[in-house]
């Protein structure tokens, strides 16, 4: 057996160094950190075995409604403390009561996770009422309103065209702290898809920065270099998520060797070194980025169809994905400020005050393929790699 830590107990076992940085650094600066972190670990001359995390939360979830939502949701709800809900169902989520219904929708598949907390978000529309934003927001229903595109991804289609049309919903999302979570992606059909965040970055982010400078905004689901650099060196009230899947494929995944649908989500994967971007970025501890998955079921026959549908499901096996990745970077010691701290003090939330338990197996952990739905398969994302890491939580939903 090898030895177990909590992070959390071995960072405040430090306290006696002053301060703690965990700036993202591409040249290699000292990471205070990671030094606590093993010099605490150098009495265990045996490999880190077993991890304790405050119980993670996912900032960035589709559960879907219906047959599809009661097949998910327990994949979520059994090891994350709660989730940033997306509202593009069809009809959208477009008020705080369409939210309040939702959240009791979701809420009626949860009875055996109890402490599973939903948190709704709404759809921003060129007609959104700032009104009954705030209201919402302020009586705890709403935690965000999300911003597409119209045209970007799945269900986007009232999404919004002309930016200067939102400006008082954002306006009055500024002024009670209610973040903006951002489809970062241009739709014109003239700039290449593979170009679209980065595009969007210089002709939409930067002049809704200027324009409504104290909105906190999360740029969702990071893809690029650029999106990392961009929001590093924005201010406080930015942030980016990053997902689990962009962290393990690059473009090649999804076209070299075949045409492969199950890796194919918005925004597209792109060239290797921007997936290194996001490794780095996620790995590093900087307070700017945190985990939302984008697990985003579909149908397969609605993935592997002559238009495939953009969404990798990824929640049965994001928490095992995610060790591996930090355990490849030598960087386990950061995987709860990602997963469990980060996007929690973002949103001006409390850390979880319990915890789960990692433990990496002698033996690779089989996943399911797939999950089962009253209408048919879900492919689980494959990673392509074989993972140790399990949560020490009983059987495994098959
Ligand atoms: O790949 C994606 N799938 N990206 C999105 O932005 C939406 C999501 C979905 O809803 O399926
Ligand atoms: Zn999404």
């Amino acid at each position: 057996m090898g030895a177990g830590i909590s992070v959390a107990e071995c960072l405040a076992s430090a306290a006696s160094v002053p301060c703690m940085t965990h700036d993202l650094s591409r040249d290699g600066t000292f990471d205070r950190g990671k030094m606590e972190f093993m010099e605490h670990n150098m009495a265990a001359v045996e490999p880190i075995t077993s991890l304790t995390l405050r119980r993670p939360d996912d900032w960035h979830l589709h559960l879907r409604d219906g047959a599809m939502l009661s097949a998910v949701v327990a994949d979520t709800a059994q090891h994350f403390g709660r989730a940033i809900v997306m509202p593009n169902l069809v009809p959208p989520v477009l008020t705080g009561a369409d939210a309040s219904a939702y959240r009791d929708r979701i809420l009626a598949h949860c009875a055996g996770y109890p402490k599973f907390q939903p948190l709704m978000t709404l759809y921003l529309t060129e007609t959104t009422d700032a009104n009954d934003v705030v209201k919402a927001a302020e009586a705890g229903i709403v935690h965000a309103v999300k911003l597409y595109p119209a045209g970007a991804t799945t269900n986007s289609a009232s999404g919004v065209r002309d930016f200067d049309k939102v400006r008082p919903v954002l306006e009055a999302m500024a002024e009670i702290g209610l973040p903006l979570c951002i489809h970062g992606e241009v739709t014109e059909p003239s700039v290449d898809i593979f170009d679209r965040e980065a595009v969007f970055i210089d002709r939409v982010l930067r002049p809704l920065r200027a324009a409504v400078p104290s909105l906190k905004m999360i740029l969702e689901h990071v893809t690029t270099a650029d999106g990392v650099d961009f929001v590093r060196d924005a201010g406080d009230n930015m942030a980016a998520t990053i997902t689990t899947h962009h962290l393990f494929i690059n473009r090649n995944h999804i076209l070299a060797g075949g045409l492969r649908p199950h890796y194919y989500c918005l925004p597209v994967a792109k060239r290797e070194r921007h997936r290194l971007a996001l490794v780095a970025a996620a790995t590093s501890g900087a307070r700017q980025f945190f985990l939302g998955t984008d697990s985003a079921p579909h149908l397969d026959t609605d993935k592997q169809s002559a238009c495939g549908c953009a969404g990798i499901y990824t929640a049965p096996n994001t928490l095992s994905c995610l060790a591996h990745v930090f355990e490849a970077e030598s960087a386990l010691e950061q995987l709860e400020a990602f997963t469990s701290l980060n996007g929690a003090a973002f949103y001006g939330l409390p850390p979880a005050n319990d915890t789960i338990k990692l433990v990496k197996r002698d033996e690779a952990v089989v996943f399911p393929a797939s999950r089962k739905t009253a209408n048919g398969e879900v492919t689980i994302f494959d990673c392509g790699v074989p993972l140790y890491w399990e949560i020490d939580a009983g059987p495994m939903r098959v």
